[in-house]
């Protein structure tokens, strides 16, 4: 079965403003949640690259851009999408329910 845990209100996503992801903390992994047209999408907040948090980068569409290095990713799957990122970041499925996002941890 799937493991599905709570990780914010849907609320908490509405409140971010342009460019933000909100980062969340679930099972010891750091999560970042990235709305995209009308979609959360969850990735692993840590980038694949070094020691970075991509919450802390800009979200501009379905990309997320790291802080240290602007190297990109897909939020949608994680994809590495620009120099210098060549390996993906973990994706997680979502679902909203009664105004709760959940993430499905593995
Ligand atoms: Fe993210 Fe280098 S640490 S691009």
């Amino acid at each position: 079965t799937t493991n599905w845990v709570v990780a914010a209100s849907i609320s908490d996503i509405d409140a971010l403003e342009e460019g933000m992801a909100l980062s969340v903390e679930l099972g010891g992994t750091a999560i970042a949640l990235c709305p995209f047209e009308g979609e959360v999408y969850a990735i692993n907040d840590v980038c694949s690259h070094g020691a970075a948090l991509l919450s802390e980068g800009y979200l501009d569409g379905c990309f997320i851009e790291c802080p240290l290095h602007q190297g990109l990713f897909d939020v949608r799957d994680g994809s590495p999408q620009s120099a210098p990122v060549t390996a993906p970041v973990a994706s997680y499925r979502v679902k909203v329910e009664d105004g709760k996002v959940l993430v499905a941890l593995p």
